[in-house]
């Protein structure tokens, strides 16, 4: 609900559970006043103004009759550069005249109902305050936004307007900021590289200004779009946290400045890197929502209002809470060397294990035998398929499966038709050479040419089959910046206009085929972030599929990024990442968090693989909704790193599977326990899903349990090997949860000599889920 407490001059943007107040001050300053946990009453709120009585030697106060009014130590919803405010500015021009100081103060407010913006992805929303705030001197205006969103998060964006007769040029224009009293503040961010994207990293904030930020053209997996505060002591399960992530999928920037006198100042947006736009007169900029989260009941609280706001206004109307397809890909089962009997037989075997979509990856199109050639003309290759794709999907759908594909179309080779055509629609710059990556160019998607081109070709494409999914990637960053086309004013801002180019396409496909599911990728990660799943709702994380590498980029990206949109698959062992030995029942546990597929090739695969594999999509397709929709929870285990606990729990809180992973194996532990967060208070029953190992884990010690010997890697070993399934032990407990913080205690865990049927056995990457259901009647549940 938003309110304006007329005699107080402050406007009170309410969520049920938390409060974000801004106030008209004395100067007509909007100045940030309070976010937190909702108040009881605003009788007293303007207690919460900041003032100083005097200046301090060299200070500047706003004006004669404002002594002591610094604009450098007032909290505000924006900053600007020439009256005393030295902080990051949100926003920044250059007028006709040359001078470059701003100063917003307040011109009048509305109250909004479904704001939307132009052009560029946005939250659904009921409610949106707009405050209009006008340069003291200038006809220029900035509009600032924000809505309650959900029952605990807020959005906001700004739009700026020329109202002169004269151009303006806008050299920054940040969507937002938050200006918070500094709490010895920690900063948490997401930071990476490819096959390593969203790693957390935290660090105690110090004066000055620490900015993220990506200059690539995507979001990047160097750092994302998003940012944590919390104080020192705050937990997975307590303690105050903020956090911000962007609608935007370019360059964007983030500024952290701690001043020294403990203001912490923050500001988000599109990158002020190579930023300037030539603003006309009544020209206006909208800049990219940015959603803003607070919690006082830890991350865990903090990390679920972000994916219920999002998977509720962001994703797509159509895919909104939709079951997501279990999938099979080829491109790690064959990379480039594939036909479509090979691929029947994958699809085949996929049935049979009771995966539903085949996603044909990289490779199906005219001349692609290897990543040199023919990105950009999307014709069907007559020698992989000679009868075109529909006859190969109609076998794959008689299977009983449906049909994904691969596209990159933001590429062009430049062995390709249409660069032959076409040499002007790939980025370069006219008097030097491009730079290469993957033997691929970017399409210039500032030039509208170029978007009807593809609006065109894949309109052809999903509209001629019948297609399900569609993978749409994009493997290299921007570099030689510069369009062909004339008369253009995006030079100078050229990534921007990519973004928006880019925008209007997925717009189309979004509009023309709201049925087809789409997954965004980049090179795995390298574009996870809120503007695409506007879109995409679901993106491949990683082009790394090994499960320990997997742990820290899946907790990563879902501290602000839904399950449902994180896209997993289990892989062949080894791991052709890591080269790294993963058990297989360990590859779904992780995978299984999240949208699940499967990457290998099913067609080579031991009867004990096949027979995992199906009792893990069965299981998968019961749990689905609490996989893919669940309340995530990271539950650490105390004092160890070697550990990692996640839970997904439904909405009543008495229903939970959890994973526990070990990294290493530790000689004699003691026994280990859980802290249950994430369950409400009640009787519970823990048991297991059932899993299996290979006698090779065991080695030579399977001749203690089975009743004949076997030659360790002889004939009959290795037959039995392949097909045996020795069963993990049955873990079942009931216990009672009586308080918040209720640690339950685990089975001992296996070593060496201690084995009986109790013991939880986990070798190096072993883990289990468990199902944790409430046991109201007391009576004890089937166990299967
Ligand atoms: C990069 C993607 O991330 C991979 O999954 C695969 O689709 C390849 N591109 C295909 O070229």
């Amino acid at each position: 609900m938003i309110q304006y407490l007329k005699d107080k001059k402050v406007f009170i943007i309410g969520t049920p559970h938390y409060d974000y107040v801004i106030h008209i001050n004395e100067y007509n300053h909007l100045e940030f006043l309070y976010y937190g946990v909702k108040l009881p009453d605003y009788e007293h709120i303007l207690s919460m103004k900041k003032r100083y009585e005097f200046e301090g030697g060299n200070e500047v106060s706003y004006a004669k009759d404002a002594k002591g009014y610094m604009l450098q130590h007032i909290p505000k919803e924006l900053t600007t550069f020439g009256k005393g405010d030295f902080k990051e500015p949100t926003v920044t021009v250059e007028f006709q005249d040359e001078t470059t100081t701003l100063d917003f103060v307040f011109d009048s407010y509305e109250i909004l109902s479904d704001y939307t913006l132009k052009n560029l992805p946005y939250t659904d929303k009921q409610e949106t305050l707009l405050i209009k705030l006008k340069d003291t001197v200038y006809d220029f205006y900035a509009y600032l936004y924000i809505s309650p969103l959900t029952e605990n998060v807020i959005v906001k964006n700004i739009k700026y307007i020329n109202h002169t007769n004269q151009p303006i040029n806008l050299t920054r224009a940040h969507s937002m900021q938050l200006d918070l009293l500094n709490k010895e503040y920690h900063v948490t961010k997401l930071d990476g590289a490819w096959i390593r994207e969203r790693h957390q990293t935290t660090f105690k904030l110090v004066p000055g200004v620490f900015k993220i930020d990506s200059k690539k053209g995507v979001s990047s997996s160097n750092h994302n779009p998003f940012i944590l505060i919390k104080e020192p002591q705050t937990t997975y399960d307590y303690g105050s946290c903020y956090a911000m992530g962007l609608v935007y999928s370019g360059d964007f920037e983030i500024n952290a400045e701690l001043t020294n006198h403990n203001l912490l100042h923050l500001t988000m947006g599109i990158n002020s890197f190579n930023f300037k736009v030539a603003l006309k007169p009544n020209e206006e900029f909208i800049t990219p929502e940015v959603i803003l989260n607070y919690s006082n009941q830890g991350i865990n609280t903090l990390i679920n209002q972000f994916h219920d706001a999002i998977n509720n206004t962001l994703i797509s109307k159509y895919q909104r809470h939709k079951d997501r397809p279990i999938v099979i890909n080829n491109w790690e089962a064959t990379y480039f060397d594939f036909n479509e009997k090979k691929l029947l037989a994958i699809a085949k075997k996929a049935k049979k294990l009771g995966i539903e979509t085949i996603c044909l990856d990289d490779g199906w199109f005219k001349g692609r035998f290897d990543d040199t050639s023919s990105l950009g003309d999307w014709q069907v290759d007559p020698k992989r398929f000679k009868k075109g794709l529909s006859p190969f999907i109609k076998k794959v759908e008689k299977l009983g499966l449906s049909f994904g594909i691969w596209v990159e179309p933001e590429m062009i080779s430049e062995k390709s038709e249409l660069y032959r055509t076409h040499p002007n629609w790939a980025i370069k710059l006219p008097n030097r050479e491009p730079a290469i990556g993957r033997n691929q160019m970017v399409l210039d998607l500032t030039n509208d040419d170029v978007i009807t081109y593809l609006k065109e070709k894949l309109y052809q494409l999903f509209s001629a089959h019948n297609i399900s999914y569609v993978k749409w990637d994009m493997n290299r960053n921007l570099t030689d910046l510069h369009t062909s086309t004339t008369n253009s004013n995006k030079q100078s801002v050229f990534n921007y206009y990519y973004v928006l180019g880019l925008y209007k396409l997925l717009n189309y496909l979004k509009e023309a085929f709201p049925q087809i599911l789409f997954e965004s990728c980049s090179s795995g990660g390298n574009r996870f972030d809120l503007g695409m799943l506007y879109y995409m709702p679901q993106t491949w994380t990683s082009d790394n599929t090994d499960t320990y590498a997997r742990l820290a980029i899946q907790e990563g990206t879902s501290l602000l990024y839904p399950l449902s949109t994180i896209s997993n698959h289990v892989s062949s062992f080894v791991n052709h990442q890591t080269l790294r030995h993963i058990p297989i029942e360990s590859r779904f546990n992780v995978a299984s968090f999240g949208v699940l597929g499967y990457e290998l090739d099913i067609t080579k695969m031991t009867k004990f693989e096949t027979d995992i594999i199906k009792k893990q999509i069965a299981f998968y397709k019961k749990h689905r909704q609490l996989f893919q929709y669940g309340n995530y929870s990271i539950l650490k285990e105390s004092k160890n790193s070697n550990i990692t606990i996640w839970s997904v729990t439904n909405m009543l809180k008495d229903n939970s599977i959890m994973l526990y992973f070990q990294e290493k194996f530790e000689p004699n532990p003691a026994q280990r326990e859980v802290r249950i967060s994430h369950l409400k208070k009640g009787k519970y029953i823990l048991k297991n899903r059932e899993q299996f190992l290979t006698i090779r884990t065991l080695g030579s010690l399977v001749n203690h349990v089975l009743p004949f010997n076997l030659k360790v890697n002889g004939f009959l070993y290795n037959i039995l090997a392949n097909k045996y399934k020795q069963k993990h032990n049955d873990i079942y407990k009931r216990f009672s949860k009586t308080r918040y913080d209720y640690d339950l205690l685990l089975n001992h865990t296996f070593t060496s000599t201690g084995y009986n049927e109790h013991t939880m056995l986990l070798e190096d990457y072993g883990s289990r889920l468990f199902i944790i259901e409430g046991d109201d009647d007391g009576e004890r549940k089937n166990k299967n």
